[in-house]
């Protein structure tokens, strides 16, 4: 297996010819998914230069409060500093270069790096360093500092110099989302699904669900989304109806790289109707939570929201379950799923975490079945892209954003 998660990016001419092997309608060629060199490039030019969803902020409730976030050969501290506010910071000592921060998670009153201790604030400027001499000026030698960005309680960050406007982007959807009050939401369980692929691989199987009535039994018992649009449109109408019955707009949003470029940000909002008899993405069709937000009823719809391809909610009127695919090396990616619900329901009483969750959880465990044997077969020396199908545009959708953002680099 390939797995050396410092791969160095290739000259821009390799690239270029890699990137144009690549026939519009069908998938990537080989070195998409096999090669250190593309990888590299990936965390550098793609991840390193996207907002990423990294938490929510009922994660960080108490001055002091922080989780890591680590992707590839990258880790960001998201921290809320001593005036209540935000941050995020490049895990990176601007000494010697150590992790300053190695626990997961926490509260602290200073970041002390483990190796000469260099100690940096809450807000990430150096407060001490020791016998460092004359002429040393701490002010120098602050962490790193990330983007933050906080949408309905969802934060994002951008390592790029010139992050993407993705404010523009989601002052589109602002409306048709506040019902749902994503910003008073509480996780009631996180999960994470390692897989031996490329990242690409992870996120394709999420695109689309032309794989959806073969591969996931459970989820095709009440999600219409395994069949072609034109299958359901006598459900969609009952949707909309119920939806606005709940007090929520029905917009939908496709926007592929809005307000690009140089690097646009996807935008998809789309609702889905589930099958009669289900209320949310339960076993039985039963509520698993307390309705969301403002919502009066339930209306029997899943919510795709998608900021940024990377960055994947589903909606449904009682709970949120947050998908990453986050690359650790070539071949390995973590598929992390976080489950959302209103931030006063109390597990046990209003929720049970084993029903509330059995849906993705299984679903996830044959996406980690199908996406092993996905980047197998990719391995074969003998492996050619094929054609894609129509149920598989989200795909495309993908790769329009990824190459174009790939290709600016060999210019
Ligand atoms: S590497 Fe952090 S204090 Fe030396
Ligand atoms: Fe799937």
């Amino acid at each position: 297996m390939l797995n050396n998660p410092n791969g160095q990016p290739l000259n821009n001419n390799t690239l270029r010819q890699i990137l144009d092997s690549h026939d519009d309608g069908y998938v990537l060629p080989r070195e998409f998914y096999a090669s250190d060199e593309i990888y590299g490039h990936d965390i550098k030019s793609y991840w390193n230069q996207n907002w990423i969803w990294v938490g929510h902020v009922c994660q960080l409730p108490e001055k002091g409060d922080f989780f890591l976030f680590n992707y590839g050969t990258e880790s960001i501290i998201v921290a809320r500093d001593r005036e209540g506010g935000i941050g995020a910071f490049i895990n990176v000592c601007r000494h010697r270069g150590s992790r300053v921060c190695v626990e997961k998670s926490g509260n602290k009153k200073v970041f002390s790096c483990p190796y000469h201790a260099w100690t940096y604030e809450l807000n990430g400027s150096l407060r001490a360093a020791r016998e460092m001499g004359e002429g040393f000026d701490r002010k120098d030698f602050g962490l790193l500092k990330a983007h933050v960005f906080v949408f309905q309680g969802m934060i994002f960050v951008c390592t790029a110099e010139a992050p993407p406007n993705i404010q523009s982007v989601t002052s589109q959807i602002e409306s048709t989302i506040a019902p749902y009050r994503l910003d008073r939401l509480k996780i009631a369980h996180e999960a994470s699904y390692p897989v031996p692929a490329n990242w690409k691989l992870a996120i394709e199987n999420y695109m689309e669900c032309y794989h959806c009535a073969p591969a996931h039994l459970e989820y095709s018992k009440s999600h219409s989304l395994k069949d072609p649009a034109s299958m359901r449109e006598g459900l969609m109408e009952d949707m909309h109806s119920a939806l606005e019955k709940a007090g929520v707009s029905t917009a939908s949003f496709a926007v592929n790289g809005a307000v690009g470029p140089p690097v646009g940000i996807d935008l998809y909002l789309e609702t889905y109707p589930l099958f009669p008899g289900y209320q949310t993405g339960s076993k039985n069709g039963e509520p698993l939570a307390p309705l969301l937000g403002d919502l009066k009823s339930f209306a029997g719809a899943a919510r795709d929201l998608q900021i940024g391809i990377i960055n994947n909610w589903l909606i449904y009127c009682d709970h949120v379950v947050g998908y990453r695919f986050v690359p650790t090396a070539t071949q390995e990616t973590d598929i992390q799923i976080v489950w959302y619900v209103r931030d006063d329901a109390g597990e046990g009483k209003d929720y049970q975490k084993d029903d509330l969750t059995w849906l993705w959880h299984v679903t996830s465990l044959d996406d980690e079945r199908i996406i092993r044997v996905n980047q197998e077969g990719v391995n074969s020396y003998h492996y050619k892209p094929g054609p894609l199908s129509d149920m598989e545009w989200g795909i495309r959708a993908f790769y329009s954003g990824y190459l174009n953002q790939m290709k600016q680099i060999c210019e």
